[in-house]
């Protein structure tokens, strides 16, 4: 090994690429466990050529597997002009936390490592490895795409490549010269992209700060070796890039007396960090060579603990409700403590926000209550509410959905793979007291198995909190995974696509969706009302243990090795006894899932519920498929679902237009004005739909004539989609103009004040025959409104009507602490109207 002050230098050796080549080839998608490993070919495009190179992966849980022909986590090979096969590029070594492996336990790195030790701190932005390929072509690329085929990491590579350009036209030199020089060095410079415009990371940086972190420099050989520090530093000032900061230290055990220090706080340098990478060499054994090996230290409990309780504190002091997930009874205790420390002795919350104290502060609370952080930890331990890696059970997976995104289909490959428990709600056969019934089948579910899929679309908040609440009172050490189907409305056309496409194929095969035997456009109407009302998770307000979040338009085979994934890495105690799945194995569990798995029973949806079907159980799919657990369905009623009762009418707008109005509307106001507007953004706050509602049930007896015409109205154009061979549920019963005038606000609530201008004919039957009736639609509300949004869940929508009679009486200004604006341009929109039904829930 070369000496830490000069550069490390070594040629490829092609016959040994070759090797590493055939032998990764060996064990793609392999089959058998034994000490295989199953390893991803996948080809990629070089943009500007007619070349390609190919990525090897291999699963995330494979890595600790011994006798690998490579543990480099991001590998790209090619052929040469001359026809020789050659890494292009290569990343680190996968390195692991201290304790997570026999390697890095403390007596281990001990005995085995040499310094210089090089630590820095863990980067949180994402991986981009840049390389030179022998015709001069610079290779931008992140872990496992050079981002040419349109997937998922395709911005990663495509902002890292442009940041490239960027940074070298600053030292003026061009992407050819750095592509030369990387083949020259036979090495893969491996960066950090670190940029908020383009990605949000837990740490912020502003644009100066933003840009690419160059790390390392690793030569391109199957085994692994890299650049010291100094010598990336350079290279990074040299080509105009960023450099990352690191501390030197000799000694391991001063290592570890730094690194166990900055845990204390988990902030180094002014700003909190997750851990460190420490860069060293290591030999196997005693009398092996040292090589390149690096490990991390994560920063773990008490400590994030502690740092729940500064972030916690902070909001208090700012008069804020206190957020948090865990460790909720000390934490609880810990702030009434503060809470009364504050009022004691003024001015203590005042120095706390200047970052004096803080330590003092939490000490104070341990001394008084006699016990040490890691007392707590055990003792929480003790209790079932352990750390995430000691969990073996009572993990809750909930997808987060729409209709036909894939949830089923996983939950029955997790079922397959790991003999784990799932239950659909459409499998609920009650009428009353479903999402009950649905969360105590969960709850039991979680006695035999150690991991239960919710399988439900929990699209809407409320239904997470239903299912996180139920289940959580009968099995309180519940952990709940959330299985998040991304749903950015900016992709909403293509996630449509997707799930239309799926939905369609699988025709009648499905409990209430039945694609094959309805109308297309009433499924289609049904999705869209699970779209419409599709609520994104919230970290900060859901009590989620871990959210995984997935691509609703990707395979559902590449979901399910994310879930895995992520499952392994956060929960390694769920996977103790198993063997972890191959790639073949994650082939037929999906393969088994989509195609020999059928529903247990179906379930009419029109209204009449004179043709429900219960096909014969012939023909099934064992469920579940290994054959350990009893069937649950059989000898029960279908149920049978009657028409839900309406819940109001409404006026319904498009919600990018409203959206839209009031970006143009609070564009250029000054920031008093604006300002709770951008609260509820930032608090996600804004409604996701926007309507005019004409009458809510509650107020029928009061409206009773108005309520029936609507009511009549909506049963009319029932039929009406009905005798044209599809239904709906929600028909539209006629449109309505509606003119935005202004908007007017408080510190809890905002709504536009509209004018309705819309009527509808009605066709009564009355004994001398069948005459017609004129309806204005008009809002019972004394003013009608729309509502924005409101500050917190709180507060309920329909508060808009306390707001505006107070705005009526006294009107806007600082006395009244309500503001207005005036909605500029006359605009009129065309409303669609409608009965909106009690939610059941799917
Ligand atoms: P609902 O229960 O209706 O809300 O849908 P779901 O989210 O449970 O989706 P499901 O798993 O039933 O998938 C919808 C349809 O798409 C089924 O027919 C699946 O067999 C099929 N499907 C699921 N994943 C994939 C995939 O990766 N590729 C293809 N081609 N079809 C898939
Ligand atoms: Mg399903």
């Amino acid at each position: 090994m070369a000496h830490r002050d000069t550069a490390p230098y070594a040629s490829q050796n092609h016959h040994e690429v070759q090797m590493l080549v055939q032998s990764l080839e060996a064990h793609k998608g392999k089959k058998s466990k034994a000490g295989g490993f199953s390893v991803k070919k996948s080809t990629f495009p070089v943009a500007g050529t007619n070349r390609t190179v190919d990525s090897w992966k291999m699963n995330d849980w494979d890595y600790k597997k011994l006798n690998l022909p490579t543990y480099a986590r991001g590998l790209f090979t090619y052929k040469t002009l001359d026809g020789k096969t050659e890494i292009a590029v290569r990343g680190y070594d996968k390195f692991f936390n201290h304790g997570e492996v026999r390697k890095t336990e403390w007596r281990n790195v001990e005995k085995l490592t040499r310094g210089p030790y090089e630590l820095s701190v863990k980067e949180n932005g994402c991986i981009i490895f840049i390389a030179g390929l022998d015709d001069d072509t610079l290779l931008v690329c992140s872990k496992h795409s050079t981002g040419t085929r349109g997937d998922v990491e395709l911005s990663h590579a495509v902002a890292g490549e442009r940041w490239v350009e960027k940074h070298l036209a600053t030292v003026g030199k061009t992407k050819a010269d750095l592509a030369r020089k990387l083949r020259e060095m036979n090495a893969t410079l491996v960066a950090e992209l670190c940029d908020d415009s383009f990605e949000e990371h837990v740490l912020a940086y502003t644009p100066e700060q933003a840009g690419l972190y160059v790390h390392g420099l690793n030569l391109n050989l199957p085994e692994f070796a890299t650049y010291p520090g100094h010598l990336v530093d350079k290279f990074a000032d040299e080509w105009g890039m960023k450099k990352v900061m690191y501390v030197m230290e000799d000694d391991i055990h001063k290592v570890r007396e730094f690194l166990d220090k900055v845990a204390e706080t988990g902030n180094y340098n002014g700003r909190d960090t997750e851990g460190f990478v420490i860069r060293c060499q290591a030999k196997e054994t005693e009398d092996a060579p040292f090589v390149d090996w690096f490990f991390k230290y994560k920063f773990e409990e008490p400590y994030l603990m502690y740092r729940q309780w500064r972030e916690c504190t902070r909001a208090i002091i700012a008069g804020k409700p206190p957020k948090y997930k865990k460790h909720s009874a000390i934490t609880k205790e810990y702030l009434d403590f503060a809470r009364r420390q504050f009022i004691e002795q003024p001015g203590l919350a005042k120095q706390y926000n200047l970052n004096h104290g803080i330590i003092k502060l939490r000490d104070d609370f341990l001394k008084a209550r006699g016990t040490t952080g890691a007392d707590i930890i055990r003792q929480e331990m003790e209790n079932g509410e352990g750390d995430a890696k000691d969990v073996s059970r009572n993990i809750v997976i909930v997808p987060v959905a729409t209709i036909g995104c894939g949830k089923t289909t996983i939950g029955l490959a997790l079922v397959k793979l790991f003999g784990w428990g799932h239950f659909q709600n459409d499998n609920v056969k009650t009428k009353k007291g479903r999402p009950q019934v649905f969360a105590d089948t969960i709850s039991s579910l979680l006695i035999t198995n150690p991991v239960v899929t919710a399988d439900r679309n929990n699209h809407q908040k409320r239904e997470r909190d239903q299912i996180i609440n139920d289940v959580s009172r009968t099995v309180p050490d519940a952990r709940f995974v959330a299985m998040n189907y991304v749903h950015d409305r900016a992709n909403y056309d293509n996630i449509r696509k997707a799930t239309r496409d799926r939905v369609l194929a699988r025709g009648d095969n499905h409990q209430t969706i039945q694609a094959g035997s309805k109308g297309q456009d009433e499924i289609i109407e049904i999705m869209e009302g699970f779209m419409h009302r599709f609520q994104p998770v919230d970290p900060q307000d859901e009590h989620f243990d871990l959210i995984i979040d997935i691509d609703p338009t990707v395979e559902s085979r590449e979901n399910l090795e994310v879930v895995i994934e992520q499952l392994h890495n956060n929960y390694p105690g769920l996977f103790k006894d198993q063997d972890m799945p191959t790639d073949a194995d994650m082939d037929a569990a999906i393969d088994w899932a989509m195609n020999d798995y059928k529903p247990d029973f179906k379930i009419d949806l029109s209204r009449s519920g004179n043709n429900r079907n219960q096909p014969p159980n012939q023909g099934q799919s064992q469920w579940p498929p290994n054959g350990n657990k009893k069937q649950k369905q059989n000898n029960q009623e279908p149920f049978a679902k009657k028409q839900p009762k309406m819940e109001y009418f409404s006026v319904r707008l498009n919600t990018q237009r409203i959206n839209s109005i009031l970006d143009a509307t609070f564009r250029d106001q000054k920031p008093e004005v604006s300002r709770m507007f951008r609260t509820l953004q930032q608090s996600r706050r804004i409604q996701n739909e926007f309507h005019v509602t004409l009458m809510h049930r509650a107020s029928a007896p009061q409206n009773q004539a108005y309520w029936d015409k609507l009511i009549h109205l909506h049963d009319g154009c029932m039929h009406q989609t009905e005798s044209k061979g599809s239904k709906s549920w929600e028909p539209e019963i006629g449109k309505c103009h509606v003119h935005l005038e202004r908007i007017v606000w408080d510190d809890r609530i905002m709504c536009f004040v509209v004018r309705l201008d819309g009527s509808a004919t009605i066709h009564v039957e009355a004994e001398g025959g069948t005459g017609t009736e004129h309806i204005q639609f008009e809002t019972v509300n004394p003013v009608a409104h729309v509502t924005v949004g409101t500050a917190n869940q709180t507060i309920k929508p329909k508060e808009s009507n306390d707001l505006l009679q107070r705005w009526l009486n006294a009107g806007s200004g600082p006395e009244t602490g309500i503001q207005e604006v005036v909605v500029k341009g006359h605009v009129n929109l065309e409303g669609s109207c409608r009965g909106v039904l009690q939610r059941q829930g799917y």
